[in-house]
């Protein structure tokens, strides 16, 4: 009877999760013995961040929660460590699956290697090429000590067979958050500020951004925003906000802004799906959310000059704007004018990645 460590930690590893623990269950329900414990590493712990995903996506309550927090780099990396590593020396699982590119993935990934204990790694061997993203480190320091690697692509697949991995060792599965939204498109539902600002399909524009690159200087945020609330020609522009880009904002800063920038607090995933299926368009310098508007056919403008996520740009609905201000305006003129691709779905992301990664930890079990 393996136990099979899930760790989550951040807003988009409990979208990724949600899949995975539906799969185990149908196992179950079939009569399969895998057993997994579920560990929230505690990064995010806002309900916003949080809570919310876990009721949305009914994911059951974590076995742990290991609470780590906030804090630097380094503090946040190795107060995970520090934690995970006390439950597992007290309480041990015969493997640890980990998602993602963020902080409690690579802690949780080296620790338990450490104990002898196989890691598998869920959207390995993606990479954007920019090492001043801490998520960039994560996923090569990740995928150099993972024993199992699953796949979003046959590119990932490609650069983890370039970097010595042994192609037994690798499975192309799809893509764990296009699972979820596929499985929970029938249950999206309209946030307040739907009614509040009598918004309709295909007339407004959504905007998030979080990276360091983007919101830890405050004037170049501010020139971001604008371009994107002057690009938008007049269009509201919902911009939920992430707790790393209030703090730069401030919280009387609505004033500062063009007034069809309608700042809200982030929304529960449900109604952030919601919003972004009716858009006119996303902008964005979230990755996981290029993935989403790939599958919904909603025009993406990535505010980034990279991305480990190429085929959300050769196939899918999303292109590279870059993170100088000045090319939003134009390219958002092209969405207006109806001049975007239409862009199409990569091959498998077509809601059973979670089945197939469970089908393949089944046949693991021998080696485990
Ligand atoms: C993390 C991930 C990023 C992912 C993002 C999704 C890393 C390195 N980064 O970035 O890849 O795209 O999550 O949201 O793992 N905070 C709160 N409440 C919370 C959590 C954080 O207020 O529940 C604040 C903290 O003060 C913190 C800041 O937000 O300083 C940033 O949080 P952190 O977990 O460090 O990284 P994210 O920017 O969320």
């Amino acid at each position: 009877m393996p136990l099979i460590d899930l760790i989550a930690g951040a807003r988009p590893n409990f979208v990724k999760i949600a899949s995975i623990i539906e799969a185990i269950k149908e196992a179950q329900a079939r009569g399969s013995d895998l057993r997994y414990r579920l560990v929230h590493t505690g990064q995010h712990y806002d309900r916003s961040l949080s809570g919310s995903f876990f009721k949305d996506l009914g994911i059951p309550s974590p076995g742990v929660n290991l609470e780590a927090g906030s804090g630097t780099q380094a503090e946040q990396t190795g107060a995970i460590m520090v934690r995970y590593e006390k439950l597992l020396t007290a309480s041990s699982s015969d493997l640890t699956l980990v998602v993602g590119d963020v902080n409690s993935t690579i802690a949780c990934a080296i620790v338990a290697r450490k104990l002898g204990i196989p890691v598998a790694h869920v959207e390995a061997g993606i990479r954007s090429g920019d090492w001043t993203m801490p998520e960039e480190i994560n996923r090569v320091v990740t995928d150099s000590i993972s024993n199992w690697f699953f796949t979003t692509s046959e590119w990932a697949g490609e650069n983890l067979r370039r970097s010595g991995v042994d192609v037994s060792r690798i499975f192309f599965v799809g893509n764990t958050m296009v699972d979820t939204l596929l499985r929970h498109l029938p249950r999206l539902r309209p946030p307040s500020c739907w009614t509040e600002h009598n918004l309709a399909r295909g007339h407004y524009f959504v905007l998030t951004l979080h990276r360091p690159s983007n919101v830890d200087e405050r004037s170049h945020l501010l020139e971001t925003v604008r371009e994107v609330a002057t690009g938008a020609q007049g269009g509201l522009v919902i911009f939920p906000i992430h707790p790393r880009t209030r703090k730069v904002l401030g919280e009387s800063v609505q004033g500062e802004l063009p007034e069809n920038l309608i700042l809200v607090e982030p929304l529960r995933y449900l109604e952030f799906n919601f919003l972004v299926k009716n858009a006119k368009a996303v902008i964005t310098d979230s990755g996981g959310i290029t993935e989403e508007t790939t599958v919904l056919g909603v025009p993406c403008l990535t505010l980034r000059d990279s991305t480990e996520r190429p085929e959300t740009v050769s196939i899918g609905t999303n292109e590279l704007v870059g993170s100088d201000p000045g090319r939003i305006k134009p390219a958002l003129a092209r969405v207006i004018k109806g001049l975007w691709k239409k862009g199409s779905i990569p091959a498998l992301w077509d809601g059973n990645a979670g089945h197939r990664i469970v089908g393949v930890l089944e046949n693991l079990r021998t080696l485990i």
